[in-house]
Parts: C-alpha cells; structure tokens; sequence
C-alpha cells in the first residue's frame, strides 16, 4: 500500500519523535508502546526541538535589555526564531510582525483586543470554528456565523450572502484552517479572496492547519494574501508553551496593548506612556523564548522534512484509516468518509453504535494503549449538528450539564494522526474497536457524573513508576 518513498519519510519521521518507543501500562497488567492518535489535541515534541533546547538552556538568560554575553545570545535565538516562523508560513517581516504568546487561544483573543474597530462591527465566523475562534470574538464584536452544510462542509453560499450582506461593517472574517472535529480543510486562498473584494482581511486559524499543510501567506499585495494567522506550538511538535499571531505591522502599531507592562514601553512619566516598537510592544513580560526557540526548531524540521512530503504521508495514511473504520460493526464516521473525496486532514471523528463515546475512548485508552479523545472537542455547537440532534435534545443535555451531570453528554470519539503515525498506529485501533464494538473487554467502567469521564472499577493508576515530581 505504502512505496518505498513514503515509508522511508515516515520511519524518518518516527526516528525524530520523542517517546515512541515509551512502554505504558493497560489494565490487564501488561505493557505496550503508546498509539497516540490525539495530535488534534497536542503532538509530542520532535528531537529537533528537544535538542535544539539542549544546546541553548545552558546559555539562556534574559533578552533585549541585556547586556551579557549570554543575553545578546538569547536576544539573537529569540529574533531568530522570528524569521525562522515567518519563513514557515512565508510572511514578508517587512510588512507584518510575529508575536508570541503562549498558545493560539491567546493569540486569538490579542487580536480580538487589537483589531481597530467602531461600535456596531461585525466579525464572520464560522460554525465549524474551535470556540477559541469564536468566543473572543462574542466580547467585542456582533458575531456572524456562517453556516455548515449537513455533511460538516462549510456552506460556502451562506457564507457569500453573509459577506455580501455585512461588508459595510466587516472588522474581519476569522476561519479555521483545517477543522478540529472533522479535520475539513477550508479554501483559504478563496475565501481571502472574496473577503479582500468585500474590503475586509481575514485570520486564518491554523493551529490545526501547520502540522499538516504548507502554509503560504502570500505577499501582502496578493488578492489571496491571508492577513493574520494564528500558530500553536504544541500542536506543530514543539510543546513548550508557545503560540504566535502574525500580522500586518500597520494594525498592531496604532494600538494599546492588550498586557501592558515590562518591555511595552519606550518611555513612561507619571502621567504619560509612549509605547515600544513591534513586536515588543505585544510581548509584555519575559517572554518564553525557549518556547519560541523549540517552535522554531520544530517548524525548521518540518521545512527541512518538506510539508508536501507529510501532507503526502498524511493523505494515504488518513484514506488508509477511513477504509479501515469501515470494518467495525456499527461505526458511524461523521463528515465525508469517502476516501477519494478527500479534503480533510488526518482527523477523523465517529462512534461506534450502542457504545457511549466517552466509554468507548476509555476502553481505547485502558486496555489498547491508544490515546484519543472523545466528547465535543471545544466546539460544541457544530458537534450538535453533526450528530444531528434535535433543539430539545441539545437543550436537554445542557441543563443536565450545567447541573453537574456530565454523563450524558454528547460527543464523538476523535482520532487525530501526526506525520509519525502509521498503519500499524490505525491496526490497532481497529483491532481494539471491533473488540469493543462486539462486548470484548475486560474493566467494569464506571461513569463518573461531575466529568462524564467512564473509568475501570478498582484500577489504580501506576503513575509512579513511570513519572513523579517526588
Ligand atoms: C482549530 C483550533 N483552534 C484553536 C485551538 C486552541 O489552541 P490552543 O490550545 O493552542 O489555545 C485549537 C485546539 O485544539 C484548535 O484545534
């Protein structure tokens, strides 16, 4: 199924994963090497970035107002990591600024804050967003979603009549990249398109995105230049605590900072503040620069490899993983599950018949050594109606929720490939699936109300002997 170019990629890429070969403990008492298929959720770090941090901790120190050696190193690897993130995405440094954080939820909420913007403006979202692209949104702007089709697709006619209809007042149009439940891929590049014609700028959330695609912003006079994007580290193999917004220099210039504080400012009286440059302006505080550092090294890995070789990998691997799903009694895939209409990245939600989803992850994580995730992935409306649920049902589930009864909840079981996974990861799934699907397992699971999470009766985790703070 595999050529040989592609498996020499993937096993050059598994080489360069920290952990793979970690035994961890199931419930029968035995031990496995991990199948992680959560990398929607966070990837584990790639070496290049783990050693890239061992070569540079022993020399880190404070940056910019630093007057030693070590400093003027730390202040150069920081700048550094700067270019090397702007050459991932292909953003002129001239034009647009990169500014760090720690994860794409506050990247989206500094833009929320900064964006120029009157009273009664609008921003267009989508349904499909991640609520971290939705709800920072909701405080300062009147928020417009655009609808999604039943099969999860972006209606992409919604969203030219919204366009059209709220261009006068359109402060931004905020999409995701890729989607965090079904893993769609939107058309970025058309939709700038369109939004620049109707005078606004766009945000692409690509928190989910970068790990799987090339990313290219486009030079800033291009129709389909995506004008702000948002990156989260942990989910590109470099989980260190970092996250970065990118952007045009122009609107971050004219603002107060969302943070103000150490390294904000160029001169402040006791009446007065007169504002530091970009992007020091945006970064109060000591900012995390062995993150940035790591996310560095981990996007220079990912050039170096070539994006097009993991989308390659991922593609086949994600047309592997849907014809297999297949096999197990009862499964239902949500979104397009055919594996030659595909315009998803590897991220593929679904349940399995009769079987709770929550329980269904549990018994996946217990007793397979697979890790997934499962419930409605931070994006609850749009997992409504992909599961179809009626208004009654959804507003049932609601109030038991914010009672305190988790158990019934909605949701879906979430896998997620990296560009390590292979189908030895996706055979495993499937073999514990259709055990699970046909009663097969061992634990007695219990569902706990306050979380809605289902654990074995009487299991006690061996955490200790695998990790401990003492
Ligand atoms: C599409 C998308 N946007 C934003 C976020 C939030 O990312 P972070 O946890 O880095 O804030 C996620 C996290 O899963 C995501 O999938």
């Amino acid at each position: 199924m595999f050529s040989r170019q592609v498996r020499r990629i993937r096993w050059k890429m598994r080489e360069r994963i920290l952990g793979l070969d970690r035994e961890t403990p199931l419930l029968d008492g035995s031990t496995v090497t991990y199948v992680n298929l959560d990398n929607g959720a966070s990837t584990p770090p790639i070496l290049d970035a783990v050693e890239a941090l061992e070569r540079f901790m022993p020399f880190y120190s404070s940056v910019h107002r630093g007057t030693g050696f070590k400093s003027r190193l730390s202040t150069r690897a920081f700048d550094r990591a700067r270019e090397i993130i702007a050459e991932f995405v292909k953003a002129d440094l001239t034009e647009n600024t990169i500014i760090f954080g720690k994860n794409a939820s506050e990247a989206i909420n500094k833009l929320a804050h900064s964006l120029p913007h009157k009273e009664d403006c609008v921003v267009m979202t989508t349904r499909m967003e991640h609520h971290s692209n939705d709800l920072p949104w909701r405080d300062h702007y009147n928020v417009v979603h655009v609808n999604t089709l039943p099969d999860g697709r972006l209606d992409e006619a919604d969203f030219d009549a919204k366009l059209h209809r709220h261009k006068d007042k359109l402060a931004l149009v905020a999409v995701t990249g890729a989607a965090n439940v079904t893993g769609y891929l939107q058309p970025i590049h058309r939709l700038a398109r369109k939004v620049h014609e109707a005078g606004s700028l766009i945000l692409i959330d690509a928190a989910q995105l970068a790990p799987h695609r090339e990313i290219d912003m486009k030079p800033d006079d291009h129709p389909e230049h995506l004008d702000f994007i948002v990156l989260a580290g942990h989910k590109m193999y470099a989980p260190y605590g970092t996250g970065c917004l990118i952007g045009p220099r122009r609107v971050f210039m004219n603002c107060s900072p969302d943070y103000s504080g150490g390294g904000t400012v160029n001169v402040v009286t006791e009446n007065e503040v007169f504002w530091a440059g970009l992007p020091d302006k945006e970064e109060a505080g000591s900012p995390n620069v062995p993150g940035a550092i790591a996310m560095a090294a981990s996007a220079r890995a990912l050039m170096k490899l070539s994006m097009k070789k993991v989308e390659e990998h991922e593609v086949r691997l994600t047309k592997y993983a849907l014809k297999r799903l297949k096999e197990v009694p009862g499964m239902i895939i949500y979104g397009e599950s055919d594996p030659d209409k595909l315009d998803r990245v590897g991220v593929i939600p679904f349940n399995v018949n009769g079987i709770h989803h929550s329980l269904l992850a549990a018994i996946l994580g217990y007793e397979g050594g697979i890790g997934v995730r499962s419930g409605c992935f931070c994006s609850h409306p749009y997992v409504v109606s992909l599961l179809g649920l009626s208004e009654k049902e959804a507003v049932m589930w609601r109030e038991e929720f914010l009672a305190g009864d988790k158990s019934k909840m909605p949701g879906m079981v979430r896998m997620s490939l990296g560009c390590y996974s292979t189908e030895s990861d996706v055979d495993r799934l499937i073999h514990m699936l259709k055990k699970a699907a046909s009663g097969d397992y061992l634990g007695r699971y219990t569902v706990v109300r306050e979380t809605g999470e289902y654990v074995p009766e009487g299991y006690v985790e061996p955490f200790d002997e695998y990790f401990s703070l003492g």
